[in-house]
């Protein structure tokens, strides 16, 4: 805290200019502490040094702290001086002449939609990896040793398209784990997906252009695409994933793509082959471009391991965006875009003013750990979890509500769906009376984008927290909630 310049500011106020300085000290400290810029349990600085700040003799703050000690601002401690806690804080008066401000986020900002908090410790709460299972200890080891390992110019602003380590063992990865066809120059490091989708929206859409999106569909691109001003418009699901007809191609014309075509998110329909050629032939015919966001595919349960779209053809109209918050943790915000060969110049010509990066030792951290072998070993570890859990968790659903509602997309991520055989039901309620009952298992219904598709009703169920121990319970809790709105 600069006290120099609290002091300062209350100093030059006229009113206060003919009190001596133990009288000005004291009630700059007191004034602070009502309107809350001191706030409780806050420190004070030691006298000694306080003095030398202001450039005041000592006595002078030791009787302001005595006399706010006396009227019970501040409390004396063997660690120093502390600010007590008060009932009511008094707001600062509003200056003459100036109206009190209004919290209206532009219109734009208005349309984005909103989410709850992360409960992340909630049952089936979707999204969120095995968290107890990361190997907390060897990734502290690995960002020591890339602390120690930083030159001084390292603490700069850093290359904006993000370590070269990173980039080099994110495109080894993905050539050979998902099949992908491209150079580490292609590799762009955000702060995650979100990042991603934000920069791909700027980057590659004007305000007004048609983004397609699957409907149900992932509210965090329609956020994305929403607050770049695009025109989301919502693309049918079935079994096969994203199902454009012609008609649509013609009416809607898209400048962007969104599909998640490994796992679709939410149902967990997997894009077929027919579809995803026919995708990208269309695409290149429409000069739009496809975002894939490849978010959970390195957890496959069933079957061969799927390539991505990107490296189905040379040059692929193709924006893949990978993360790293489902393999190794959300909080480290760390993702990549990789970019057709022929964008990446003006990529970054647009980057090297708008997105300084910085975090190199996070980077180079997470190099090690994949070029090191780990993150495989890791991957290997969670993959044989999240079987065995999907398993538990498919085996309750058929046994207790198998009559009502069929489970789907079960066959890679780390979520399910669980769709209700009744179209009306209403699921957006069922889902409420689950959240008071500590199950977060949010509303499919709730992820349809736009009015133009028929709404998916059921249950989005993330299983990579829950043990297996504990499915038959909370599923019987489910059930319960499902069976009561039908009687
Ligand atoms: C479809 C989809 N894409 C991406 C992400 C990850 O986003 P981020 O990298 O911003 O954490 C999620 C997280 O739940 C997701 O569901």
């Amino acid at each position: 805290m600069d006290y120099q310049l609290l002091f300062s500011r209350f100093a030059a106020l006229p009113a206060h200019a003919p009190w001596s300085r133990q009288r000005q000290l004291h009630e700059c400290l007191r004034s602070a502490i009502r309107n809350g810029t001191l706030s409780a349990g806050a420190r004070l600085p030691a006298t000694r040094t306080l003095a030398q700040e202001l450039g005041v003799s000592r006595n002078t703050v030791l009787y302001a702290y005595d006399q706010l000690s006396t009227e019970g601002f501040v409390q004396p401690g063997q660690r120093g001086t502390v600010v007590a806690g008060l009932a009511a804080r008094v707001a600062p008066p509003a200056a003459p002449g100036h109206s009190p401000l209004r919290a209206s986020l532009s219109r734009r900002a208005q349309s984005v939609p909103t989410r709850d908090a992360p409960e992340t410790p909630a049952a089936f709460a979707p999204g969120v990896p095995a968290l107890k299972e990361f190997p907390v200890t060897l990734w502290r080891r690995l960002l020591d040793r890339a602390w120690r390992s930083l030159r001084t110019e390292q603490l700069n602003y850093a290359p904006h398209h993000g370590e070269p380590a990173l980039r080099e063992a994110i495109a080894n990865h993905l050539r050979v784990a998902r099949g992908a066809r491209l150079e580490a120059s292609q590799v762009f490091i955000t702060d995650g997906t979100q990042g991603s989708l934000a920069l791909c929206a700027q980057a590659f859409a004007d305000a007004g252009d048609k983004v397609w999106i699957e409907s149900p569909g992932y509210q965090g691109a329609l956020a994305a695409f929403k607050a770049a001003q695009l025109k989301p418009v919502g693309m049918v699901v079935d079994d096969e994933g994203m199902a454009p007809t012609a008609a649509d191609w013609q009416r809607h014309p898209p400048k962007l793509i969104y599909v998640t075509p490994s796992h679709q998110y939410p149902t967990g329909s997997v894009l077929s082959l027919p579809r995803r050629l026919d995708l990208i032939a269309h695409a290149r015919a429409a000069q739009a471009l496809i975002i894939e966001d490849d978010y959970d595919s390195e957890f496959r349960h069933d079957g061969p391991p799927l390539s991505c779209m990107q490296g189905l053809e040379a040059d692929a109209p193709v924006l893949y965006l990978g993360t790293f918050s489902k393999t190794m943790f959300p909080a480290l915000r760390l993702g990549f875009v990789v970019v057709p060969a022929v964008w990446v110049a003006p990529l970054s010509a647009m980057l090297s003013r708008t997105a300084p990066r910085g975090r190199a030792a996070d980077q180079l951290a997470l190099a090690e750990f994949m070029q090191s072998g780990q993150f495989s070993l890791h991957l290997r570890r969670m993959r044989r979890l999240y079987r065995q859990r999907r398993d538990a968790l498919v085996a309750a659903l058929e046994q207790q509500l198998g009559d009502v509602a069929a489970v789907h997309g079960g066959s890679a991520g780390i979520h399910l769906a669980l769709r209700l055989r009744d179209p009306h039901a209403d699921d957006a309620a069922m889902s409420q009376q689950l959240r008071a009952l500590g199950i977060v298992a949010p509303a499919l219904s709730t992820q349809a984008v736009g009015q133009r598709v028929q709404p998916w009703r059921g249950f989005l169920l993330g299983y990579a927290q829950v043990q297996v121990e504990q499915m038959p319970a909370l599923v019987a809790t489910l059930a319960g909630v499902v069976k009561r709105a039908r009687a």
